[in-house]
């Protein structure tokens, strides 16, 4: 049985990355039990305020910013913390070494319906060590990511965890509170006959992803020859997991809905940790034309459309919006 303590011993560069994950899965372990403890906790509605995005908080998504908060910023090697709660980025130890970035609570709107919520979180490096950090530290490609992962508060706890090359996967074991290594190598296939979108928004998409939804729709009638199935969590994170686990094609496209944003999902609280958790498993992420991991961040808190999963079906999209005379 590996543990996440061992394995982070022997595949962390160093102990700061390692330290600072341990602090983040520690802080998930509180957030377990208190979505299990569910209504009995008194967590759950809103929590009378706004995020930054403008999107009501609930009591829950306040509760795991704070804990991420507090926990991060008693880290020696944490120079910084950046969550999509806040407007801006939080300095922490001046001589830390590292940044990290979260979502806190994704797809929070789940919390009171009993289904799948999760973590999500990336860690930087800080560059001016000895300074006191600001937002535009983090300013950061998602290429330059040293970790990235999530926890799923699904029917069990799960961590899915890149720190070196490789995708692994630790189920937190409820009677000991061990993460324990559950998959040591995830690869995602690159065909799938499975797709992750919320089709309502149909109307405010671009040319290019109404044809390959009205494709897939048409199935083996279609030019696609084949029927697939649609998966729709409504939290990326547990849309990405299923990926991880049997493949898939998950999107938040482009839309007009909001004309100020580019798409819903955030560059460096979401669509940043999943993609390099999907690249190193074998898939691919995309904003439809350009890799996710290759946007230089203008903002903290910038949206991009998000098109991730199985290979070939990233790259059919892609080539579609390429092709397309209406981008
Ligand atoms: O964080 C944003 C988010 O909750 C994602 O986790 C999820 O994929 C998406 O929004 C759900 O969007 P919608 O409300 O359109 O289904
Ligand atoms: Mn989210």
């Amino acid at each position: 049985m590996t543990t996440l303590a061992h394995y982070l011993k022997e595949h962390a560069a160093d102990s700061a990355i390692s330290d600072v994950i341990t602090t983040i899965t520690d802080v998930g372990k509180t957030i377990s039990q208190l979505l299990r403890k569910g209504a009995l906790a008194d967590i759950l509605g809103e929590a009378g305020n706004q995020n930054v995005q403008g999107e009501d908080q609930k009591k829950l998504d306040v509760l795991a910013n704070d804990l991420l908060l507090e926990a991060l910023a008693q880290n020696a090697h944490c120079a910084g913390v950046a969550s999509e709660e806040l407007d801006d980025a939080t300095p922490a130890n001046a001589d830390g070494s590292l940044l990290v970035l979260f979502d806190p609570l994704d797809g929070s709107s789940n919390i009171d319906i009993n289904m799948a919520v999760g973590t999500i979180f990336s860690i930087l490096l800080y560059q001016r060590q000895g300074q006191t950090s600001e937002n535009s530290d983090f300013l950061q490609a998602g290429n330059k990511q040293l970790a990235a992962g999530y926890l799923l508060y699904g029917t069990s706890t799960v961590l899915a965890l890149t720190i070196a090359d490789n995708v692994v996967m630790f189920s937190l074991d409820p009677d000991t509170g061990d993460y324990v290594l559950i998959e040591d190598n995830v690869q995602i296939d690159a065909d799938t006959s499975e797709y992750a979108i919320n089709s309502s928004n149909y109307r405010y998409w671009r040319a290019p992803m109404q044809q390959y939804i009205d494709e897939l729709i048409a199935g083996e009638d279609g030019v696609r020859g084949r029927d697939f199935n649609t998966r729709w969590v409504a939290a990326m994170v547990g849309d990405v997991h299923r990926i991880l686990c049997r493949g898939g094609l998950f999107t938040y496209p482009f839309d007009t809905k909001y004309a100020h944003k580019a798409g819903k999902l955030r560059l460096m609280y979401e669509a940043n940790p999943m993609s390099l958790l999907i690249e190193r498993a074998g898939g691919g992420a995309t904003d439809a034309t350009n890799r996710i991991l290759d946007i230089t961040p203008t903002d903290i808190h910038q949206r991009v459309p998000v098109v991730l999963g199985s290979k070939n079906e990233v790259d059919y999209i892609k080539d579609l919006h390429v092709n397309h005379a209406d981008k």
